[in-house]
């Protein structure tokens, strides 16, 4: 086992991941890419622990806050995740311990439910949402606006958009900085990463879709539409351009994690209208 302090184990992370990836996965490599380089300015709070056979990485810990676990845990080694689970609890820094899996990794809920934790049924949760890609349609965008993907120089103006689309409860801190660092994280490609543009040359919409090549399968994360620019098909239209493109790059079909909850409904109606389709669930723990 190795530990780490800050920024360093996510190539490992992700190649258990992607090694292991099933539907049953709550991670895409795609989620570890974004989480690790958009929180960057966070790294310094971040342990993780990375556990290997060999050259083989076979389970991992992430508390990505002091007192929340992330995990990942080879389905075929399930007794690893009974060591991740006392590696957290002899970690972790604060009064409440929580969890988050998903309800299909059913080795993971094992080991945290023989720790104590607990399902917390009436925590919001996310819905993995989950689209084929063999009919799309064509994106279409009010006359003056156009859709194409980001160029890997345009780091400002793709960072503008994201601060315009989520500030809607606090105002986003993802700096141009940060935004160079989620451009250059693997397996970032800009030919999957689409904007809308408007007259003045602003970006006021925007997709991001993360391929596993391996499996064929994109992650979309995170989406946006700046606010003044909300309802008028932008979100649908920038969706669709970047899952076709996901189509050409050698992608069958993508998944996209919003609420399932009722205390966040637009997100998931928003990909429900363009076709995606809900699975399995989030869960929440806690300990006690
Ligand atoms: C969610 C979001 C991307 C939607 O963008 P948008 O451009 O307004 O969406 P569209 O105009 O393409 O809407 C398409 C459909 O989605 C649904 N929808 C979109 N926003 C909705 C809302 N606020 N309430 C209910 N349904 C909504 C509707 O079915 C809508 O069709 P309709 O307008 O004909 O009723 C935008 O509100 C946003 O950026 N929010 C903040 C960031 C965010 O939550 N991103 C997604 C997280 S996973």
């Amino acid at each position: 086992m190795t530990e780490y302090a800050g920024r360093d184990g996510l190539a490992e992370m992700q190649q258990l991941v992607q090694r292991t990836w099933s539907p049953a996965s709550r991670l895409h490599l795609g989620d570890l890419a974004w989480e690790r380089s958009a929180n960057v300015s966070r790294a310094a709070g971040w342990r993780t622990a990375v556990w290997r056979d060999g050259e083989q990485v076979v389970a991992w810990g992430w508390l990505e806050q002091p007192g929340h676990l992330l995990m990942a845990v080879d389905p075929g080694r399930p007794e690893l995740a009974g060591t991740v689970v006392d590696w957290f609890r002899s970690t972790a820094d604060g009064p409440k311990l929580a969890a988050g899996v998903l309800e299909t990794e059913k080795h993971l809920l094992a080991a945290l439910e023989s720790a104590r934790f607990r399902r917390q049924d009436d925590a919001p949760y996310f819905t993995h949402h989950w689209i084929s890609l063999d009919a799309l349609p064509a994106p279409v965008v009010p006359d003056g606006l156009t859709v194409r993907h980001a160029r890997p120089d345009e780091v400002a103006k793709r960072a503008a958009v994201h601060r315009a689309a989520w500030s809607d409860l606090a105002p986003s801190k993802l700096s141009d900085d940060v935004m160079a660092e989620v451009m250059s994280t693997w397996p970032y490609r800009s030919e999957l990463d689409w904007v809308v543009e408007n007259e003045a040359g602003e970006f006021v919409a925007s997709a991001l879709i993360w391929l596993d090549a391996q499996h064929q399968v994109g992650l979309v994360e995170p989406v946006g539409v700046a606010t003044a620019y909300r309802r008028r098909g932008l979100g649908q239209a920038v969706n669709l351009a970047a899952l076709r493109a996901l189509r050409e790059a050698g992608g069958t079909r993508a998944v996209v994690c919003p609420r399932g909850d009722d205390g966040y409904p637009q997100a998931r109606a928003l990909y429900q209208s363009i076709g995606f389709r809900p699975g399995s669930r989030t869960l929440h723990l806690l300990l006690g």
